[in-house]
């Protein structure tokens, strides 16, 4: 059953464990999400960027997670939106059945300006008022997030806007959202950090800080892919050309769970997963044609990253704690409030 992230996020606060948020763009990675959480009995995120919802089509996507619901019913499954770059994008989500939305009112609808902080709260505002009136739950992100390479984000080193956590506060307070996204120094994509993070470029303290100051609110990593060694290998030794780098250790990840982390954020490491299993194939077969040759091993090597990931963050074992509520109550509740 599609639920609203809101219920999840409670339960994962309850039970003191993560939750992986995963990106799709096709079929492939949608399977590979749900076998894992299956395998696992992990309650699931699948997300989608402005990017992925133009290049699968909106319906394409919406009946695919339909499908899934369909297909895996004893699994808590939220379809969200990430970094909604305006209210139009927010208001499509909601209006096409997704049960989440993320307003990134951080940087402006470009996606790499920075914002105000009046307009961060003006426009979040206006998205939680649309998504809370249909049961669907509201991320909010206060700072900014370094680089550029993946869409969303001002560039830099992402230690320019790490969060304030009075501002945290003001803005929590103001907006009424679900989940707050919290800058720390993580950027999308593949080159994160030029060496193993340390607290001068990952900016654990601070988190720790903004949970002290906000112990009820969820908070969620963006960039924590761990962009592991054996992943970069495998790319390499078929071809690719990674340059060396680092991504967020999975123990960093786990201490900011124990300080109020309930969604972790993760693309890259399953985009370089199917990418060297896919060169893997090609180079050692190079006779082969049929699509579902490297499709299949790629699906299978996403699914392997994702279950090792749920069990890391603690939700794999949580899927079948719970009812799933059905949004119109929860809709009901917010109108209550
Ligand atoms: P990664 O690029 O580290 O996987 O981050 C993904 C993300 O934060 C999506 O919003």
């Amino acid at each position: 059953m599609l639920v609203a992230m809101r219920q999840l996020l409670d339960e994962a606060a309850k039970g003191g464990y993560g939750v992986g948020a995963f990106n799709v763009n096709n079929m492939e990675q949608i399977q590979a999400i749900m076998e894992a959480a299956r395998e696992t009995c992990s309650p699931v995120i699948v997300q989608a960027s402005r990017g992925a919802r133009s290049y699968a089509q909106d319906r394409y996507l919406y009946h695919l997670m339909l499908a899934a619901a369909e297909l895996y019913p004893d699994l808590p499954t939220v379809l969200h939106q990430d970094h909604g770059n305006s209210y139009e994008t927010c208001k499509s989500a909601i209006d096409m059945g997704f049960t989440s939305v993320m307003m990134d009112g951080s940087l402006m609808p470009d996606g790499k300006t920075p914002s105000t902080f009046e307009y961060n709260v003006d426009v979040t505002q206006k998205v939680v008022a649309a998504a809370h009136a249909k049961g669907v739950t509201v991320e909010g992100e206060i700072g900014v997030l370094g680089g550029i390479e993946d869409g969303h984000g001002a560039g830099g080193t992402g230690l320019e806007h790490v969060t304030d956590p009075e501002q945290a506060a003001k803005f929590v307070e103001l907006t009424g959202v679900d989940a707050l996204a919290i800058a720390i120094g993580t950027s999308h994509g593949a080159y994160k950090f030029s060496h193993k993070p340390d607290g001068a470029v990952l900016k654990m303290d601070r988190l720790i800080e903004i949970h002290n100051r906000l112990p009820k609110v969820h908070l969620v990593m963006h960039g924590s892919s761990s962009v592991p060694k054996e992943l970069q290998d495998i790319i390499n030794q078929y071809g690719g050309k990674l340059r060396p780098t680092w991504g967020v250790p999975v123990e960093e990840i786990q201490l900011g769970i124990r300080n109020g982390v309930r969604k972790v954020n993760v693309d890259t490491d399953n985009r370089l997963a199917m990418t060297g299993a896919i060169r893997k194939v090609l180079f050692e077969t190079p006779e082969k044609f049929d699509p579902r040759d490297y499709l299949k091993p790629a699906r299978e090597a996403m699914k392997q990253v994702v279950a090792q990931r749920m069990t890391q963050f603690g939700q794999a074992g949580h899927a079948a704690d719970y009812q799933p509520i059905p949004l119109a109550v929860v809709a009901a509740r917010y109108a209550a409030q």
